[in-house]
């Protein structure tokens, strides 16, 4: 039996009005030393009703560590909240999820969660991942459990209007990464090609305005729509082989996720095009993407959707650049970690060792 669901109440709409029938309760809210102080939290927190009691926790990292995850349950253990708010990208929203589920686990009690996204990318939001790093070890670790999700999502693209154009572009091609690596999972099905090929078409359509047009409302609801389409479809399908070397980039060299996606988007689909189903899976999304009218051949399908994807870029001026040379002696102990991703295992083709490490070095 196939099981498909949809498990998060997801709220579409203004983010104070959605938050305006919690009362009499105690709230953490889970947040970056950046977001706190900025308006939209501000007016968030007091127009919240009198009678709840407001924390925060400001002290979120970029790609949480297993420590931001031990300062912040120590916190809950103090504040025992029974609502838990993360607000912002999906740094944010990982590490609230960590803490729920490991505070949970340590005998501190339950709360209800709700994910307030910021940026339009992780789609975190909607998803039973988290993505949490021990740096001294150069690792960031992907953990999927029901547990994760949250109750509720708010959607509001108001917040993500001040999102910078470098970090709309990258959170923006973690999305389309999102949608490609759901299509052609071995885990696909008509449910999440129709969540992924939705995401990916708001992407192509909207991407290139929000970065360039920062304040385009229009755009940065598009966008923020993709996002949680595309985690709705992998949270189902699983993600593949782009994300399990994405995760060692961002591990080794702290680059930001969806550009370490970026980096590896193109040269994983011309590895998996070897597979029949993921040729499928490519020509597929670039049908319903109307880059080729009605059955043509799956190869082709795979071209253009590359040059799709290439032209996108083009008009993002955004290039894949090398990432780093004098690094070869990384490259293995990378390439076993790609292979114990637990990402990969959704992948159209199961690579090898040496298959990894040719892929990362020609990065
Ligand atoms: N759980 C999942 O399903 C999932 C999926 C993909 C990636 N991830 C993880 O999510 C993390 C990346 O999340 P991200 O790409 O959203 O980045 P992020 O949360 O790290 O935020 C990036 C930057 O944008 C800033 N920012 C956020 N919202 C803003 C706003 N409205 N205005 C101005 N600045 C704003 C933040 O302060 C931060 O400096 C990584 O750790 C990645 O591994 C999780
Ligand atoms: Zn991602």
């Amino acid at each position: 039996m196939n099981l498909f669901t949809l498990p998060v109440r997801v709220m579409i709409g203004d983010v104070i009005e959605q938050l305006s029938d919690i009362t009499r309760k105690r709230l953490l809210i889970i947040c970056d030393r950046f977001l706190v102080d900025t308006p939209n939290l501000k007016a968030i927190v007091s127009s919240l009703s009198a009678n709840n009691h407001v924390d925060i926790f400001s002290d979120v990292t970029p790609d949480p560590s297993v420590q931001d995850v031990a300062a912040a349950i120590h916190t809950l253990a103090t504040v025992r909240p029974d609502t838990l708010i993360a607000y912002g990208g999906g740094s944010a929203i990982d590490l609230a999820k960590a803490v729920k589920y490991f505070a949970q686990q340590s005998g501190l009690g339950t709360c209800s969660f709700i994910a307030i996204p910021t940026t339009s990318g992780t789609g975190s939001e909607v998803t039973s991942a988290t993505v949490i790093s021990i740096p001294e070890l150069n690792k960031k670790i992907p953990l999927f459990h029901e547990a994760l999700l949250p109750d509720r999502a708010i959607l509001d693209a108001n917040l993500t209007l001040t999102v910078p154009p470098q970090v709309t572009l990258f959170t923006g091609l973690d999305v389309l990464t999102h949608a490609i690596e759901a299509m052609v999972s071995i885990n696909a099905c008509h449910f999440s090609d129709a969540l992924a090929e939705k995401a990916a078409s708001l992407v192509f359509t909207w991407l290139s305005t929000a970065v360039h047009e920062p304040g385009n409302l229009d755009a940065r609801h598009g966008l923020h729509t993709a996002a949680s389409l595309a985690g709705m479809a992998f949270n189902h399908a699983g993600l593949g082989l782009t994300h399990a070397i994405a995760h060692q980039l961002g591990a080794f060299f702290h680059l930001p996720h969806g550009q370490a996606n970026a980096l590896a988007l193109i040269p994983v689909i011309r590895f998996n095009r070897q597979s029949v189903k993921a040729r499928n899976g490519y020509a597929r999304l670039a049908r319903s993407l109307g880059l080729t009218g009605c059955k043509s051949a799956e190869q082709h399908g795979v071209d253009l959707l590359i040059s799709a994807i290439e032209g996108l870029f083009r008009q993002l001026s955004y290039s894949p650049e090398l990432l780093a040379t004098g690094k070869n002696d990384c490259i293995h102990v990378m390439a076993e970690a790609v292979l114990n991703d637990v990402t990969l295992r959704t992948n159209p083709v199961q690579p090898d060792q040496q298959m990894v490490e040719s892929i990362i070095r020609a990065l």
